[in-house]
């Protein structure tokens, strides 16, 4: 992604008198990038539009936000899609190991960092001079501590498992940008915790599904949603949190901002508050099944620890004996095995996926499937004509999810050779 230069000036402030001890809050226009799984990047950018929130630049695995702080708390609080939340604080040619301890030296770490507290580098990317991201962690540690001891005597130590500031530094076409991680632990921990079992989906993707899908949107007409290999519930409980408008920070108690310097503890407590007030009351509930017994008790207590128990029903059932709840058509999300993990033969993964199109056809009649096929040949397995095929990756695992609308005229054998 092509970034403005917008390195900031060392500011001479009163830090350095008080020891650097001073904490600052950040005004005035930042720019954020909001990490995302590959394929996910344009859904990205609508949740975070329907937020309000402006969204400038569209990249690989990542969308840049425009605003004030209130845009990155924002981000940080609502966004069910996104990975991290970084707010960036400079950006600089940084084509040897030099020009990126230069650049570095630069940024104003007082304005951030507590001069005794603990920080950690997450280095991403790579360039000529720069092959082994430890050795540009290294020359990123070796600047914010210079800059430290020459400022205030004083030197931030390293903690990498709960520092109080993770730096972000990521190096692409020669270009460094530095981000202060907002969010801490990645967003796909979501505050409550949960029991995965032997598979289980990133809670950031299944939204993104379900976002792709037009979940809320169907949930705000009362409609139906139902995933019949639910295995530990991920589909099931971000679609009754989205129905609910809960935002998932709600739950969450630990934060990368939380001993930034430049957090702003009125406007966070100000838009928890609002969030809180926001959720919904009288939303559809949620259906799962699957054959494995353990998966729905796993299902059941992941459920209980978000508190979204009374909107999930689920059942131990086979695929093939799987029935839609009585009333409207809504959706049908699932993630079948992919093979790699859970099923070792693959014509019994090919025969799965061709029953998952014919319990579609047979019992399904106007509801619209989402499926997250395994590989681009196994979202061609389905016997139904997809109305879209969407690229997506599940980590490293390049997937389709393939959208098949069961209706008289979607049954048609899939004739399609595109991925
Ligand atoms: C990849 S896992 C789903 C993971 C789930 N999305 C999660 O986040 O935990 C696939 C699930 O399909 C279930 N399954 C496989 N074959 C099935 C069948 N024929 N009928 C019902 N469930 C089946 C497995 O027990 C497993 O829980």
């Amino acid at each position: 992604m092509a970034r403005d230069d917008h390195r900031r000036p060392l500011k001479k402030s009163g830090a350095e008198q008080d020891g650097g001890r001073a904490s600052r809050v950040l005004t005035g226009k930042q720019f954020f990038v909001a990490t995302v799984s590959k394929g996910c990047e344009a859904a990205l950018a609508e949740e975070l539009a329907s937020f309000g929130l402006s969204v400038p630049q569209i990249g690989a695995g990542a969308v840049r936000i425009e605003g004030e702080l209130e845009a990155g708390y924002r981000a940080c609080l609502w966004s069910r899609l996104a990975s991290r939340i970084l707010l960036e604080v400079g950006s600089f040619p940084a084509r040897s190991t030099d020009a990126l301890y230069d650049g570095i030296k630069q940024i104003d770490w007082l304005a951030h960092l507590d001069p005794e507290g603990t920080w950690a580098v997450d280095f991403v990317g790579q360039s000529e001079a720069m092959r082994d991201s430890r050795f540009g962690s290294m020359r990123v540690k070796d600047a914010i501590v210079d800059q430290m001891r020459e400022r205030c005597g004083l030197r931030p130590s390293v903690d990498l498992k709960t520092p109080d500031l993770r730096i972000n530094v990521h190096l692409t076409g020669g270009e460094a940008t530095v981000a202060i991680d907002l969010s801490g632990a990645p967003l796909h921990r979501r505050g409550g915790g949960r029991d995965g079992g032997p598979a289980p989906l990133k809670e950031t993707l299944a939204a993104a599904i379900l976002w792709m899908a037009g979940w809320p949107e169907a949930a705000a007409q009362g409609l139906p949603l139902v995933d019949p290999m639910c295995g530990s519930g991920t589909f099931l409980i971000e679609a009754a949190g989205m129905a609910k408008n809960i935002a998932h920070g709600l739950k969450r108690k630990r934060w990368g901002f939380q001993r930034w310097r430049g957090h702003d503890v009125a406007l966070w407590k100000y838009l928890y508050g609002e969030a809180r007030e926001a959720v919904l009351d009288d939303v559809p509930l949620v259906f799962g099944s699957d054959r494995d017994p353990k998966q729905i008790q796993r299902t059941l207590d992941n459920a209980a620890r978000s508190g979204l128990e009374d909107l999930i029903r689920v059942h131990v059932c086979e695929l093939e004996d799987a029935q839609p709840p009585a009333g409207q058509a809504g959706i049908v999300v699932t993630n079948p095995p992919y093979g790699e993990r859970l099923m070792a033969d693959e014509t019994e993964v090919f025969a799965l996926y061709r029953e998952i199109g014919d319990v579609l056809k047979r019992r399904y009649l106007g509801w619209t499937g989402w499926i997250l096929a395994g590989s681009p040949k196994l979202g061609r397995q389905f016997g139904l004509k997809p109305k879209r095929k969407i690229a997506l990756w599940n980590g490293a695992i390049d997937c389709r999810l393939v959208m098949l609308p069961i209706s008289d005229g979607g049954v048609a054998r899939d004739k399609s050779s595109e991925d």
